[in-house]
């Protein structure tokens, strides 16, 4: 965690590169700008705009309806929040798959658009010229391969990947793309036998989320996390909070306190006229009394706008 007078230093490609098989990277999806100023206070070194916003904020049951303009305005939202974390962007379906071109193109405007410092794709060998293609142009790229919620229809549903023969195909696949020149890869439900092939055979860090200990880090979902989510949870989803159940607890009792009338009190409501001595001249823009972190300001001298923040 960092102080909020010392402006923390950027996390970087290199930096990242730089963690493979030494301290391991925290990364945490995020789509708005409240949720992103919290993970990068807690020091999460890498935050994703992860296309599960289709599902998490737009209550889709798969990624696949979520579009490039839809990613780029959430990745600028939370760019606004982070000053320490590296801003990774999630090319959405159909947003690369056509051709290297509409890759790179794709991927550029996630970064001109969406201020993403870097994009992630699905994909293994079929993928690995769009990766090349978009790293020529000089925008990092992490790649993703096991379990590819893009390709849910093709591979039968959300389930494990790479049992079997079929670790062959995630090995071949994640070379492939460090191969093309990605710099981390995510390594999403695999055996964690799996998992610690791949990241012994890779030079670049790998990221899991359902593939074990031995990766070079671990992402989750940022609601899973918290305890936010509702219904089914995936068995990888450690929640490290609850704060759903804290989330309808407040509501309830909002809800309680309006209608009983115990809310608002007088500390929650600005004096009354009758109140408020008249400091200012007729021709003087009316000001407000706000309540900012539980103190009242005097608002007779109106506050510069970013102290709402
Ligand atoms: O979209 C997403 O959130 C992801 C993570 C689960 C890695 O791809």
């Amino acid at each position: 965690m960092y102080g909020s007078n010392v402006a923390p230093k950027k996390v970087t490609v290199p930096d990242l590169r730089a963690r493979k098989g030494g301290e391991k990277i925290a990364m945490v999806t995020a789509y708005d700008y409240t949720m992103a100023r919290l993970v990068d206070e807690a020091g999460v070194d890498m935050v994703l705009v992860g296309d599960s916003l289709g599902m998490v904020v737009q209550g889709l049951s798969t990624t696949i309806p979520v579009t490039l303009d839809e990613m780029a305005y959430h990745c600028r939202a939370v760019a606004r929040g982070l000053a320490r974390a590296h801003l990774v962007g999630d090319l959405p379906f159909m947003s690369y798959q056509v051709s290297p071109e509409q890759a790179v193109e794709s991927a550029g405007k996630l970064m001109k658009e969406g201020a993403c410092e870097s994009v992630k794709l699905e994909g293994g060998q079929e993928v690995a010229e769009h990766v090349h293609r978009i790293v020529r142009a000089g925008i990092p790229v992490v790649g993703h391969v096991g379990l590819m919620p893009q390709s849910v229809h093709a591979l039968g549903g959300f389930k494990v990947q790479g049992r079997g023969d079929a670790a062959e195909k995630v090995l071949a696949d994640a070379i492939a793309v460090a191969q093309a020149g990605a710099f981390a890869i995510v390594l999403e439900a695999i055996p964690p036998d799996v998992a610690a092939r791949v990241t012994e055979s890779l030079s670049i860090p790998t990221i899991g989320i359902g593939a074990g200990a031995a990766c070079d880090g671990q992402v989750l979902v940022c609601t899973d996390l918290l305890g936010l989510s509702r219904g089914h949870q995936p068995k990888f989803a450690k929640r490290f909070a609850d704060l759903g159940t804290q989330a309808v607890e407040a509501f309830g009792a909002f809800v309680s306190q309006v209608r009983s009338g115990a809310f608002p009190a007088a500390a929650h409501t600005y004096k009354p006229n009758s109140a408020t001595p008249r400091t200012t001249t007729p021709s003087t823009p009316r000001v407000l009394r706000r309540d900012v972190g539980g103190e009242v300001d005097d608002l007779d001298t109106p506050l510069p706008l970013d102290h709402w923040h």
